[in-house]
């Protein structure tokens, strides 16, 4: 990774749902030409990283992505995409092939950043990766929702052959710090690896536009994860909007701006242009060290467990 790396990256695994409301993991109206502006706002504001995944409705977010990019210079945004051991298929290279299947769907020939999603077989997968740096399909290459142990066998494979672990990317917010705990924040500091958190916002959970009186949009996979823990949720929120109010920034910048003030990237998952001004508030504000630690407070006090169905301990 480079010191170009932007202080933000921005998500779209929403991107792959349908687009109707209540259909999909989001639930949220999503439209091709809502979807542009977002694109254009993100990239004028210096925001040019973009995070997919070919689980994101099985190739429809990577596809909706490169559609919403189009006429910008391949050169003026970088592309995150993942492989995901669970969709691997049977023939003699199965990274190879989710790769050509991905750099097909974006519309490009390599990718800035391409990320093993989990780690299902750390020693089988890694490997695959090598020959794809060697022709330049790939740039960089990161580790996600894997433990340090995890991260420190892929980065050993990878150094047989000139390679490490660029980057990590793992589950990351006020009310999920495990791999904090795990000291894997610290390890990529003194590694000078890139940690990438996601899920900063809890998938609007931590934003506070939504409540017990205004829940997660019904019928979604979301508000299935997240509507009963709500209540839970409020004296945090209402602290978080306090602390913006000062900088004129609602909750959901606060809750970037902490990620930031971690030494973290977030990836945030953008669904509206106007959460383009969010991110642009959210670089400029500096937490003050009791600010976090009362914001973590309040976090520990709300007692909830997010962690996704998809991870494992760290
Ligand atoms: N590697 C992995 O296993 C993994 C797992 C999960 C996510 N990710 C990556 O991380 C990204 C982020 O995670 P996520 O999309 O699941 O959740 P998230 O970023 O925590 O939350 C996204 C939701 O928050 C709302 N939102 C976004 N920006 C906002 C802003 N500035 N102000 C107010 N509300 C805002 C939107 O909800 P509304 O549409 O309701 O407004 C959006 O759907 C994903 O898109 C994906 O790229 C990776």
């Amino acid at each position: 990774m480079t010191s170009r790396t932007p202080a933000v990256a921005l998500g779209t695994w929403a991107w792959g749902d349908s687009g109707e409301v209540g259909d999909g993991y989001f639930g949220s109206r999503l439209t091709a030409s809502g979807l542009r502006e977002v694109v254009e706002k993100a990239q004028s504001n210096g925001f040019t990283l973009w995070d997919t995944a070919v689980v994101y409705g099985m190739g429809h977010s990577e596809e909706v992505l490169a559609q919403a990019l189009k006429g910008f210079s391949r050169t003026e945004y970088q592309l995150s995409t993942k492989f995901t051991p669970q969709l691997a298929g049977d023939g003699d290279d199965p990274v190879a092939d989710m790769l050509e299947q991905s750099l097909d769907r974006l519309g490009t020939d390599y990718l800035d950043l391409y990320w093993i999603h989990n780690p299902a077989d750390v020693a089988r997968w890694t490997p695959l990766l090598i020959p794809l740096l060697r022709r330049g399909r790939i740039k960089h290459v990161g580790v996600s929702n894997h433990t340090m142990e995890e991260i420190a066998l892929a980065d050993r494979i990878l150094g047989e052959a000139g390679f490490r672990v660029e980057a990590v990317q793992n589950h990351y917010s006020l009310l999920y710090r495990s791999s904090e705990r795990a000291g894997i924040l610290e390890h990529c500091r003194a590694h000078d690896v890139r940690f990438f958190s996601y899920m900063v916002l809890e998938q609007g959970a931590l934003t506070g536009r939504y409540s017990p009186a205004h829940p997660l949009p019904e019928g979604s996979g979301r508000a299935a994860v997240y509507n009963g823990i709500l209540p839970r949720l409020q004296a945090l929120i209402e602290r978080m909007g306090a602390i913006g109010a000062d900088r004129g920034a609602p909750a959901a910048d606060v809750a970037t701006a902490w990620a930031i003030a971690k030494g973290t990237t977030p990836i945030i998952g953008v669904t509206k242009a106007a959460h383009i001004d969010g991110l642009v508030r959210a670089r400029g504000i500096e937490l003050a060290d009791e600010e976090i630690a009362e914001l973590e407070t309040l976090a520990d006090v709300a007692d909830v467990d997010t962690r996704g169905s998809w991870e494992h301990d760290m």
